[in-house]
């Protein structure tokens, strides 16, 4: 036990897999004291082939423990991306005396087609018995498409029923259920792929003013309303987060209804017998924007037990803010807290190990090549939160307005350091924090 999870290139506070490859989480879920994250999991290659779902569970969304493979590959295919819920209401009848069941809904990826399944669980998720009727949806032939995947289940309050979203050739089907077996298809909306995910969120907390969230794999998501059946977008895509980061989906039956993501960061680690880690989960909030509400990303607060504060400094030039950071060059893991003010600079920005990580420029308002204008223009400030880890760093600008994620190549014994950079750039806020490693416990 002592030697696991403790290799040169293992990151220190994202979940990675003993060994084998892992992509998207699956199943994420809260149950019975315990969260549930299942993963796309290859257990025999660190490549993308064989797919099981791998599953793991923690008690603090921070430390997971690695349980056996969950669902294995049967006649109908491998096991593709899906979702959980806990039917409470025995709207499936599987539930024992007052155990409920733990659904899973999966796709079976075979040869020529993708089709829709289910499996439950009286045990925590610990094993799994699948429908003798599967697959409950085929859908290939109606979309003249073999991308039919990725079911996302949910239980409808006011309708008092079963939604899943689906993705269909080039978007996201709607479909509804009483019992989790029957499935009706309602709706559809184009220009997503892979990964779909549908929820409510009130604007800035307030419970009465809520929207709608459907989003894909890839970081863009749509605002609008659902009435149980429908989503209607109210206006174009937006994106929160970029990078390596892919798949997210969010938690169901969250304890504190906190809408709390996390997503498959492609990250390589090299020389090691595994692939892929989970981003940091990140609670999901709606916040009003100068350009309306728009979906903020940061990670949770329990992860904040991992970070110490070794040093706060204030109203710094770029070079001190250098100097005082030279020391921490070589750290496994670190985060950064740091506000840039950009009163006389039309660029500037901050790189780590070479790459440059924040990189604004005034004149055309982006922010690494994307559109950001910063929350409040008269300060021309920007504020990034930054979590550095073995081999991936991840960005949160503005409280979460905007994020992203790079690979922190880790060849290189990262003599470069880090560097702030601009012509006139204050920092006017500096935090070094110190990282608790995950696998200590
Ligand atoms: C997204 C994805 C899903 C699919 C899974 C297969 O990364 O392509 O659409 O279910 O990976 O591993």
């Amino acid at each position: 036990q002592d030697s696991l999870y403790k290799e040169k290139n293992r990151p220190q506070f994202h979940f990675t897999t003993r060994r084998g490859w892992i992509n998207d989480p699956n199943g994420l879920l809260f149950y019975a004291g315990e969260y549930h994250l299942f993963y796309q999991h290859n257990p025999y290659e660190s490549e993308w082939e064989n797919m099981h779902w791998g599953h793991a569970v923690s008690k603090d969304l921070v430390h997971w423990t690695e349980l056996p493979d969950a669902l294995y590959p049967d006649k109908l295919g491998t096991m593709f991306s899906g979702s959980a819920v806990i039917d409470y209401n025995n709207t499936a009848g599987y539930n024992q005396g007052k155990t409920p069941a733990m659904v899973a809904a999966y796709t079976a990826a075979g040869p020529d087609r993708q089709v829709q399944c289910i499996a439950y669980s009286l045990d925590k998720g610990r094993t799994f018995t699948k429908y003798e009727a599967n697959p409950i949806i085929d859908s290939k032939e109606k979309w003249n498409s073999p991308d039919t995947r990725d079911p996302k289940v949910f239980w409808y309050k006011p309708g008092k029923h079963w939604v899943m979203v689906l993705n269909e050739r080039d978007g996201h089907s709607i479909y509804t259920s009483n019992d989790l077996k029957d499935w009706k298809y309602e709706s559809h909306v184009t220009g997503f792929w892979e990964c779909p995910e549908l929820f409510e969120l009130p604007i800035d907390g307030n419970a009465k003013n809520t929207k709608w969230v459907m989003y894909g794999a890839s970081g863009t998501y749509m605002l609008g309303s659902f009435d149980g059946k429908v989503f209607k977008p109210e206006a174009g895509k937006y994106v929160y987060t970029t990078g390596p980061i892919y798949a997210a989906q969010t938690i169901t039956d969250m304890p504190d209804g906190r809408r709390v993501q996390i997503g498959w960061g492609q990250i390589t680690h090299p020389n090691m017998p595994f692939k892929g880690m989970m981003q940091l989960p990140t609670e999901l909030t709606l916040r009003s924007t100068k350009e309306g509400p728009r979906l903020f990303s940061r990670p949770v607060k329990e992860t904040e037990q991992l970070f110490t504060s070794v040093q706060k400094e204030t109203n710094l030039t770029a070079e001190r803010a250098n100097q005082l950071l030279a020391k921490y060059s070589e750290a496994d893991g670190l985060r950064l807290k740091a506000t840039i003010k950009l009163s006389h600079a039309t660029t500037a920005g901050l790189n780590l190990f070479g790459q440059r990580i924040v990189d604004y420029d005034l004149n055309y308002n982006k922010l690494n090549g994307m559109f950001y204008s910063p929350n409040d223009p008269t300060s021309m400030e920007i504020s990034a939160d930054i979590y550095i880890d073995k081999t991936s760093m991840e960005v949160f600008i503005d409280g979460g307005a905007y994020s992203y994620y790079l690979p922190r190549k880790v060849e290189d014994g990262n003599k470069e350091g880090f560097h702030f950079w601009g012509n006139n750039i204050e920092v006017a806020d500096l935090e070094i924090l110190s990282v608790q490693s995950i696998w200590n416990k």
